[in-house]
């Protein structure tokens, strides 16, 4: 059950130019599973900006955001101390499967909610690859955090300036990397691609234009082949098999 509270920040700091981590204090009981989201009340927006929950614990969670537009700017200005409303643990996040070896693939801003993920997965014993794809690597963030946890990590660069040169698909291809389940959070393209040429199930994170963000407006509604789903009540994590694209 999602809830609503006031959160402080604990810490706020720029991960890249444009790429900023922010540690938050409040109520996290609402939080069941990696892959959900909070909603963030800005003074002077009408609507709230959806960020997925990176990591979490009692009393805290991480939140890491681009700069993108008027409300992540702002984010990026407040410094510890500062009070947010939030709304909390929404959407229904990635689940665990009875597979051993798992890859995590993510790209750009798709890469956070795969971080408490990864942690999860490893404490369930599972063998966990992480491929990450940027186009650069000047923008790249998290590779370290996700190494320390155990698990095998792979980077794509799109111009070659670190890691394999190309995609997160040709890396996974360069590098070896096998797997009987995939997840998944990153730009469309890359998750079609990814869907089209894995032989096996997996879960794909979907990103929409959301209003409400707790399945309300029906504004994020998606057309499956289960029917209709809100991609904030019912996703934003699809099934593979369940994606029309
Ligand atoms: C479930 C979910 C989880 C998300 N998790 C993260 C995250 O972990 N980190 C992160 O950096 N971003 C994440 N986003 C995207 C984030 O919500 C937007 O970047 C943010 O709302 C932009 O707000 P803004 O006021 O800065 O920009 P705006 O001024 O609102 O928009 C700036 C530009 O970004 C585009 N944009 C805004 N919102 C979205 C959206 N939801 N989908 C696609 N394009 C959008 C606009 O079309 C415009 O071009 C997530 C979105 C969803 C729906
Ligand atoms: S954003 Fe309102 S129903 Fe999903």
């Amino acid at each position: 059950m999602a809830s609503k509270g006031v959160f402080t920040v604990l810490s706020n700091t720029p991960l890249t130019d444009s790429v900023w981590e922010m540690r938050l204090a409040g109520d996290t009981s609402a939080i069941t599973r990696p892959g959900q989201f909070v909603n963030i009340e800005l003074e002077g927006l009408y609507l709230r900006r959806p960020i997925s929950i990176s990591d979490w614990e009692e009393g805290a969670l991480t939140i890491i955001y681009k700069v993108v537009g008027e409300g992540t700017a702002r984010l990026a200005t407040l410094q510890s101390g500062a009070a947010l409303d939030l709304l909390v643990g929404l959407g229904n996040g990635f689940w665990s499967v009875p597979a051993e070896r798992v890859v995590l693939v993510g790209g750009g801003v798709g890469v956070p909610p795969l971080y408490g993920l990864a942690r999860q997965l490893i404490a369930e014993g599972k063998s966990v690859s992480v491929v990450l794809g940027f186009n650069t690597a000047s923008e790249i963030f998290l590779s370290q955090k996700f190494e320390a946890l155990g698990a095998r990590v792979v980077v794509a660069t799109m111009d070659g300036s670190e890691g394999v040169r190309g995609t997160v698909i040709d890396a996974i291809g360069a590098e070896g990397v096998e797997y009987d389940y995939f997840y998944s959070c990153g730009p469309l393209p890359m998750l079609r691609a990814l869907c089209e040429q894995s032989s096996g199930e997996g879960q794909v994170s979907l990103e929409e234009r959301m209003g409400c963000g707790f399945g309300i407006c029906m504004g994020c509604t998606h057309e499956t082949h289960s029917g209709h789903k809100r991609l904030c009540k019912e996703g934003p994590v699809l099934l593979k098999s369940d994606v029309i694209w």
